[in-house]
C-alpha cells in the first residue's frame, strides 16, 4: 500500500535538462551577482532598522528561502526584478524562532543568528542537520558566539543562545578561530558589529564574499577593517542604518562559464567580473593552455584544441575552490594526460566521480583524491547531479560529449545559478528544460533513461 507522501512523490513534476553535446559557445555571459554573498547581506538586513536596499541580487531558490525565512521574522521585503529592499523594522522580538522547514531547506540561514542575537537577546535556530557534501560542524559559530558572552546550548536539535549579561549586550573579545570558515567569520562579523567593545577575528576566512559583508556594514555605519585578510578588527558601534548595496559579482558562476569555454574548446567573454577573484582558476587553465585576457570588469578566454591535465587541490581562498572542483574535474576528464584532484575542504564532495564514470571517463577514487585520465570524447548518457555544483558539472561534461544527455538533480543547480540554460542557450548550446510527470514514467518511456532519481531536499550550502 502506498502512503500519502509516497502518492504525491509518484505524481510531482520533476524538471530535467536535455544538453545537445560537441556543443560550441560563442558571445558573451552576463554574471549574475554572488549567491553566497547575497544571502549573508540578506541576514545583516536584520541588523537595523531602517531600509536596506539591496543590488544586483540573482533570483535563485536559495534566494527565495532566504526572503521567507526573513519574511517569517516579520521582515517587509519588496522585490523588483534583481533589487531587494529589506525594511526589518517590524520585528518585535516574539518571533525568535526560526522555522524548521526553512533552515532545513538552507543550511545558510544559520548566519541569522548573530543579528537576531543582537536585536534580541535570544534565538532558537534548529540544528541545521546533515548535508550531502558531508559533516559539516558549526563548533566555530558556536565557540565564537560563547566567547562573545552568549549562553549556548543544543536541546532537542535546536540552538538555543542567549545573551545574559547585566549589559544585554555582546561583549568584544579576541577570538581564534581552529579553522577557516566563511560561515562563522561572517557569523562573528555580524554578531560583533554592535558589540560592547572591540573583536578581533584570527585566522578569519578571506573569501571575497566576507569582504562583500564588511564593506556593506561599513557603509551601514560599522567600524570594521582588515576584512579579506586572516585578521579582522571590528569596533563595535551603537547602531546601524540602511544603505544601498551593490552584491558582487558571482565568482563561482564565473569560474564554471570559464570551464564550460574550455570544456567546449570555444572562446567567451564573461562580464561582469572582479577578474582577482578568479586568480586561482585562470591561472589553472592557463597551466592547461587557455589564453586569458582580464580588464577592467571583463574576463576573455580562448581554448585551445587540446586541454593539458593540470592537478588541484581546493583550499580556503585565495586557494582552488571547493565550489569548482566538480566542475573542473569534468574538464579534466576531457585533458590530455592525468591530473590529481584534492579535496581537503569538504569529506563527501565526490559524488559527480561516479556520474563521470558512466559517461566513460577513467577517474581512480582514492579517498578524497581523484585521479583523472582524459579520454577523447564522453558518452552522453542520463545523470544526476547529488549537490548543487555537481549538477553543473553534469551539464558541462553534457556540453562536451558525444550525443544528448539528459541531466536530473535540477533541486539543486537552481539553488545556485541564475538562468543557467537560458544563458547557455544565448551562447548557442542546444538545451532545453522539460518536466516529467514522474521518475518511473520516465524510465518506461526513455530509453537513455537509466538511473533516474528523486531529489532530496537536504540541506546544503555551497
Ligand atoms: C561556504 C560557502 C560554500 C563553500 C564553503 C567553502 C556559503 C553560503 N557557502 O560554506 O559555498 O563551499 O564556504 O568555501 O557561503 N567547519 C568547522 N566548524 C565550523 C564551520 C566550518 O569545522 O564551525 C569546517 C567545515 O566542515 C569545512 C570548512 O570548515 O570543512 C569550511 O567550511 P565553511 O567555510 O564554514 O563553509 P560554509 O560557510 O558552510
Amino acid at each position: 500500500m502506498h502512503s500519502v507522501s509516497s502518492i504525491l512523490k509518484e505524481d510531482s513534476l520533476l524538471p530535467y535538462l536535455r544538453v545537445e553535446g560537441k556543443s560550441c559557445l560563442s558571445g558573451h555571459v552576463n554574471i549574475s551577482g554572488a549567491k553566497n554573498s547575497a544571502l549573508v547581506l540578506m541576514a545583516a538586513s536584520l541588523l537595523c532598522k531602517e531600509t536596506l536596499v539591496l543590488n544586483n541580487i540573482p533570483k535563485l531558490t536559495d534566494i527565495d528561502v532566504m526572503t521567507n525565512i526573513l519574511k517569517s521574522l516579520g521582515a517587509n521585503i519588496k522585490r523588483n526584478k534583481n533589487k531587494l529592499q529589506i525594511n526589518a523594522s517590524g520585528l518585535n522580538g516574539n518571533q525568535k524562532e526560526l522555522p524548521y522547514e526553512l533552515v532545513h531547506a538552507l543550511r545558510a540561514s544559520l548566519v541569522c543568528i548573530g543579528p537576531l542575537l543582537t536585536r534580541f537577546e535570544e534565538v532558537k535556530i534548529p540544528l541545521p542537520g546533515g548535508c550531502r557534501i558531508g559533516a559539516r560542524p558549526i563548533d566555530e559559530h558556536i565557540n565564537g558566539l560563547q566567547a562573545l558572552g552568549v549562553n549556548v546550548r543544543i536541546k532537542d536539535e535546536n540552538i538555543i543562545a542567549k545573551i545574559t549579561n547585566p549589559l544585554r549586550k555582546l561583549i568584544g573579545t579576541k577570538i581564534n578561530f581552529k579553522c577557516k570558515s566563511v560561515g562563522a567569520t561572517e557569523t562573528i562579523l555580524m554578531a560583533a558589529t554592535l558589540a560592547h567593545g572591540t573583536t578581533i577575528i584570527e585566522n578569519a576566512a578571506e573569501e571575497p564574499e566576507i569582504q562583500d559583508l564588511a564593506n556593506m556594514l561599513n557603509k551601514m555605519g560599522a567600524n570594521i577593517k582588515g576584512a579579506g585578510s586572516s585578521q579582522i578588527n571590528i569596533e563595535g558601534v551603537n547602531r546601524l542604518h540602511g544603505c544601498i548595496h551593490r552584491v558582487i559579482p558571482d565568482r563561482i558562476e564565473a569560474g564554471t562559464f570559464l570551464i564550460a569555454s574550455a570544456i567546449t574548446r570555444s572562446p567567451l567573454t564573461l562580464s561582469p567580473v572582479i577578474p582577482h577573484h578568479l586568480e586561482s582558476v585562470i591561472s589553472k587553465l592557463e597551466e592547461a593552455g587557455c589564453l586569458i585576457e582580464q580588464s577592467n570588469e571583463q574576463v576573455k578566454i580562448i581554448p585551445p584544441q587540446t586541454i593539458n591535465s593540470v592537478d588541484i587541490t581546493t583550499m580556503p581562498y585565495p586557494g582552488f575552490p571547493t565550489d569548482l572542483q566538480a566542475p573542473y574535474m569534468a574538464l579534466m576528464a576531457t585533458a590530455r594526460g592525468t591530473s590529481k584532484i584534492k579535496e581537503t575542504i569538504f569529506e563527501k564532495r565526490m559524488q559527480h566521480v561516479g556520474e563521470l564514470q558512466r559517461m566513460g571517463s577513467k577517474i581512480q577514487l582514492q579517498g578524497n583524491t581523484a585521479f583523472v585520465s582524459g579520454v577523447k570524447s564522453l558518452k552522453a548518457t542520463s545523470l544526476t547531479g547529488g549537490d548543487l555544483r555537481s549538477s553543473a558539472a553534469m551539464v558541462l561534461a553534457s556540453l562536451s560529449a558525444q550525443g544528448i544527455s539528459i541531466v536530473e538533480g535540477l533541486s539543486h543547480l537552481d539553488r545556485g545559478y541564475e538562468n543557467f540554460e537560458d544563458k547557455l542557450s544565448s551562447l548557442g548550446v542546444n538545451i532545453s528544460r522539460s518536466m516529467i510527470k514522474s521518475p518511473n514514467r520516465m524510465k518506461k518511456n526513455t530509453k537513455i533513461l537509466e538511473q533516474p532519481n528523486i531529489v532530496s531536499s537536504d540541506a546544503e550550502v555551497a
